[in-house]
């Protein structure tokens, strides 16, 4: 089943989002199989951004992820790579619509309240960046027959 790592970035921790965001994810059907709350270093943080690294506003992203507490995640499901990516909304809260988390609660792009991989690819390289094999279960849960 595939599996995409998603986070709760230190505004969202801030502003008491976490049992919301959970909550979207849980609703829908995908499932937990790993998460914490955790404080990114600088290393970490540049690691999971390194894409972005030649980008005027790497500075600062790194600054913003690792000035707080966030919650990482690993969610699975059926297509939810892409799903969660609809979930949340475009990168630009003030783009995103609303239903979506940061149409429903960000206002500004370099605050906008959640992280999720984009590919399959990035969901793979950000699981292992942030989780031991050790911290993620595999588990059925009996709703699952009436999800799938
Ligand atoms: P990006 O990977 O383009 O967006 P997404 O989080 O939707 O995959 O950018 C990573 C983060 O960098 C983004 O969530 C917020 C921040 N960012 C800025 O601060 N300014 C910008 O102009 C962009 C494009 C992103
Ligand atoms: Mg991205």
């Amino acid at each position: 089943m595939e599996r995409t790592f998603l986070m709760v970035k230190p505004d969202g921790v801030q502003r008491q989002l976490i049992g919301e965001i959970v909550s979207r994810f849980e609703k829908k059907g995908f499932r937990l199989v790993g998460a914490k709350l955790m404080q990114i270093s600088t290393e970490l943080a540049e690691k999971h951004y390194a894409e972005h690294k030649e980008r005027p506003f790497f500075g600062d992203l790194v600054e913003f992820i690792t000035s707080g507490p966030v919650f990482a995640m690993v969610w699975e499901g059926e297509n939810v790579i892409a799903t969660a990516r609809q979930m949340m909304g475009k990168t630009n809260p003030a783009e995103a619509a609303p239903g979506t988390i940061r149409g429903d609660y960000g206002m500004i792009v370099s605050k906008n309240i959640i992280h999720g991989s984009d590919s399959e690819e990035s969901a793979k390289r950000e699981i292992s960046l942030f989780f031991r094999e050790d911290e993620l279960l595999s588990y059925s849960r009996p709703l699952d027959s009436s999800i799938y």
